[in-house]
């Protein structure tokens, strides 16, 4: 179970991790000195771009507004498990990477140093669970859905594809190309019309999103739903279809996003000593039980 590791067609990375790893390439940390930055490069130049690139080329092929819809009637039900907040990162954990255990953390690793990081700059305690929570949303891999379904950088469908969005070549096979309902500016939108009337790529963001959309305060439900929006938090290639409040809320979005990128502890926080500090602060914002 969890097995993410066997190559196939609908899931060519070894990893669902490796599109971040592409990221760090792509937005390299300013504060890492150069000499790592090479090694890091020739690293990812050979072992991991060519299934990165596949993993891009079968997510903007599928991912259609039409997709879209279809996921969101088949996921935003919420009748597929009944977990803790414990219970769903138990379960996420189980998506481990065999194949790498040198670059990669595990999920809960992850979501951990993140989250100490933010608590480390002093930000506000929802901060600091957002940083805890915010990848949850990839148990989607654990209900079968392929990885271009799950991770990757999300963008809008029902418009225009920006050429900001990595990769943009790979959306001339994506239908949505050619549908005149589509395939302009606006598309289905209006000007500025606000994000939250806009369709995502499905991902783990949205998912997650609708699951806390109750329960946490509005700067840390953009951090979530946003966060992999980067031809927007990184390329502002969306502006049109922003509204005042997005433009305010994306100061957070970015403000996360080093968190999420390169955070990477030389000591690995001790989850177990940590654990009554996160449970006071999941039991302070979120009910015993989510319907995922
Ligand atoms: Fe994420
Ligand atoms: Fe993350």
């Amino acid at each position: 179970m969890g097995n993410l590791t066997n190559k196939n067609t609908s899931n060519p990375m070894d990893n669902i991790d490796d599109w971040e790893e592409n990221l760090k390439e792509r937005y390299p940390d300013p504060e890492t000195p150069i000499k790592e930055k090479e090694e890091f490069r020739n690293y990812v130049d050979s072992e991991r771009l060519e299934t990165v690139r596949e993993f891009y080329r079968i997510n903007h092929e599928f991912q259609t507004y039409d997709f879209v819809c279809k996921k969101e009637e088949e996921f935003l039900k919420f009748d597929k498990k009944e977990l803790s907040l414990w219970e769903a990162i138990d379960f996420l954990n189980t998506l481990v990477d065999d194949s790498d255990p040198d670059i990669d953390l595990d999920q809960f690793q992850h979501l951990l140093q993140t989250s100490e990081a933010i608590r480390a700059d002093g930000h506000p305690d929802w901060f600091v669970l957002t940083g805890f929570i915010h990848d949850m949303g990839k148990v989607l891999c654990l209900f079968g859905e392929p990885q271009w379904a799950v991770v990757g950088d999300t963008f809008p469908v029902g418009c225009k594809f920006s050429d900001k969005i990595v990769y943009p070549e790979f959306f001339a096979a994506n239908p949505d190309s050619t549908n005149e309902k589509y395939n302009t500016k606006y598309g289905v939108y209006s000007p500025n019309c606000g994000l939250d009337h806009v369709k995502m790529s499905w991902g783990h963001d949205e998912y997650l999103y609708q699951i806390m959309k109750d329960y946490l305060p509005e700067p840390a439900l953009y951090i979530i739903r946003y966060h992999s929006f980067y031809s927007q938090h990184r390329e502002e290639a969306y502006l049109h279809l922003m509204n005042e409040k997005d433009i305010e809320m994306f100061e957070w979005v970015k403000k996360f996003n080093p968190y999420d990128l390169y955070t990477k502890a030389p000591v690995k926080p001790d989850a177990e000593a940590l654990r009554p500090y996160y449970e006071e602060l999941v039991k302070k914002y979120l009910p015993n039980k989510l319907n995922l």
